[in-house]
């Protein structure tokens, strides 16, 4: 793989400087049937707390905030993605009503059944451990939390050069025994985007 291929691939996964705002600002207008498509899903009212696992920058957040103003927590590896996001997202932050911060999902630091949503986008394929990163969301959803996690489907990501190295790839059947496998009962699927994008939806 080449080198470019190479570092668009970490981009992705942890987005860094002037290169990670034009890459996350490309992936907004990309990807926009998937944030429409997965908070179309969601039950939104204003007294539930949602968390978005990876948030980029901040786009899901201010759609999310634009629509219903609930309490929004998100958490990014990225130092860089937190002040983009927190820029995004001024008037939710100064209303004390959305939390951004520096984490890894491989290891909260929010208490046991504290989200009624867990959310995350294009994000699965870059954690460290994949099934720890479940647990971890499974441990702070809510009794009947659901967790929505939006992807692009395996031959999406195979089309694209940069995904050969740093990515990880599953396919349907996998996002349900890994979800299964940490104690989720329910599992579904919509599209999102024809052939393009999956919501994997996983209840408590
Ligand atoms: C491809 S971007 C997607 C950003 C955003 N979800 C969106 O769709 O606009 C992947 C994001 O996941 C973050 N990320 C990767 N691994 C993570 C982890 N283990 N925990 C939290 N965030 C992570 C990256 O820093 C990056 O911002």
């Amino acid at each position: 793989m080449s080198k470019f291929g190479d570092y668009w691939a970490s981009q992705c996964g942890n987005p860094r400087g002037m290169i990670g705002s034009i890459m996350t600002w490309a992936m907004n207008r990309a990807n926009n049937v998937m944030y429409h498509g997965m908070i179309e899903h969601m039950k939104l009212s204003e007294d539930i707390k949602i968390l978005d696992v990876g948030f980029g920058n901040g786009y899901l957040e201010k759609l999310i905030y634009r629509k219903v103003k609930c309490s929004i927590y998100g958490i990014d590896i990225s130092k860089d993605m937190v002040k983009s996001a927190s820029a995004k997202n001024k008037k939710g932050i100064a209303n004390g009503d959305i939390h951004l911060s520096v984490g890894d999902c491989c290891n909260l630091t929010f208490e046991n059944n504290s989200f009624d949503i867990v959310a995350t986008m294009n994000t699965i394929y870059f954690w460290d451990d994949t099934i720890r990163g479940l647990q971890e969301i499974y441990r702070v959803l809510s009794e009947h939390g659901v967790f929505y996690n939006a992807v692009l489907t395996k031959e999406s990501l195979d089309k694209v050069f940069y995904t050969k190295n740093g990515f990880k790839k599953f396919a349907p059947k996998e996002y349900v025994e890994m979800g299964k496998r940490v104690g989720f009962k329910n599992i579904s699927f919509s599209d999102l985007g024809e052939k393009y994008g999956l919501l994997v939806i996983y209840e408590k």
